[in-house]
């Protein structure tokens, strides 16, 4: 990354006050669980994304970023949503959704903001919920909000949702807000209570290598909206509001009133909740090591039943294992973006070769493989 307060200054002609920074996430498990109000299992990863910021006199928002061309200026006192667009409206849009929720910006100065960022974007690692948590944290303190980080990452999926216009869940904000060095952040989605649960991949000598498939997502349309809908189309029928309610007694049943396609959508979330908790136990119990079977597993289930992989992800899972992973998954929306394996560090590069391999026989477009470390929440960085 750039050196960004010095970047700033070339940008604006004066310093920043402070730079904040977010990073982006991996989710371990539990997919497309956070909007039925069940639970997930992300950590923040060592890409991050940067804001450097300092207080206007008036109150105007500048945006700048080192990513693309010219500034965006916005203002406190007129943020509609019909007004943002583009990747400016991950930062407005966090802002809007604090003032839409009664947040008094009344005393609120403007800012100039400079954004930085090293996460893939498009890679389904959450580049914007990274770059809404950078932003929320700079409001917080500059704005002196006082506000937690758990309620943070609930306005940066409001600016998601509203601004972006994705029906996407609290998964990403939350890691971005939460993450810790070497856990996972277990979340029940519905109480959204939050812990950290210890991973000890060092102690392991593991890693987790992710092979991002180039294969572009886009979930303000397409087909993460259509799973949301058969999820919701489900708790319906079986008469819950989220599915959340219902667990694998439950599925005889569902499989009854449901058709076909809408059960295995139900079947995918009520098995990926149990395998979080499992996950959870058998981290506390046995280690890393040990959950190789609930990833495959979650992989098998998000091909099978929830059919959100692609052919180029499905591929690098199976030959990861093959190649010696203890397991792999997709991991996040789906419809492309990125899998991980987790893998002995003394086999990453064979697995990672092993897997370049089978794409380019298969003559599928090349990957970007790469290890994350779990790394640090938002955080001001001077
Ligand atoms: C995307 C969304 C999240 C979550 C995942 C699937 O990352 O932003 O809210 O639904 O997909 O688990």
């Amino acid at each position: 990354m750039t050196d960004i307060r010095e970047a700033f200054e070339a940008a604006y002609g004066h310093a920043a006050d402070g730079v904040w920074s977010s990073p982006g996430r991996v989710n371990l498990i539990g997919e497309h669980t956070d909007y039925n109000n069940g639970f997930v299992l992300p950590f923040g990863i060592d890409y991050r994304t940067s804001a450097a910021v300092a207080v206007r006199e008036d109150r105007e928002i500048h945006l700048r970023s080192t990513f693309a061309e010219g500034e965006v200026v916005g203002n406190l006192d007129a943020l509609t949503l019909e007004s943002m667009s583009g990747w400016s409206a991950y930062v407005l849009g966090v802002a809007w959704a604090m003032a839409d929720a009664g947040v008094d910006l009344a005393a609120a100065r403007g800012l100039d903001i400079l954004i930085d960022s090293d996460v893939p974007v498009g890679a389904g690692l959450s580049s914007s919920a990274a770059l809404e948590c950078a932003a929320g944290a700079a409001f917080n303190e500059l704005w002196g909000l006082g506000l937690d980080k758990l309620a943070i990452a609930r306005f940066g999926r409001v600016a998601e949702n509203k601004a972006v216009g994705a029906p996407t869940g609290l998964l990403d904000q939350a890691a971005s807000m939460l993450a810790e060095d070497d856990h996972v952040v277990f979340l029940d989605c519905d109480t959204e209570e939050a812990r950290p649960v210890a991973l000890h991949l060092k102690d392991k000598g593991l890693g987790i290598l992710v092979t991002n498939s180039n294969v572009e997502h886009e979930h303000a349309t397409g087909g993460y909206g259509d799973r949301f809908a058969s999820c919701a189309k489900g708790a319906e029928a079986l008469g819950v509001t989220t599915l959340r309610e219902i667990g694998a007694d439950d599925l005889p049943r569902a499989q009854e009133l449901l058709d076909d396609e809408t059960y295995r959508r139900v079947r995918h979330v009520v098995t990926e909740n149990q395998r979080v908790l499992d996950t959870v136990a058998v981290l506390a119990a046995e280690g890393p090591t040990a959950i190789g079977d609930l990833l495959n597993a979650s992989q098998a289930s998000m091909r099978d039943d929830f059919e959100i992989t692609v052919p180029e992800i499905d591929l690098a899972c199976d030959t990861a294992v093959a190649a010696g992973a203890i397991g792999a998954r997709m991991t996040g929306g789906g419809f492309g973006g990125s899998s991980i394996a987790l893998v002995p560090l003394d086999k990453a590069d064979a697995i990672a070769s092993a897997i370049r391999t089978a794409l380019s026989d298969a003559g599928m477009r090349e990957a970007t493989i790469f290890t994350v470390t779990p790394s640090q929440g938002a955080r001001r960085d001077h």
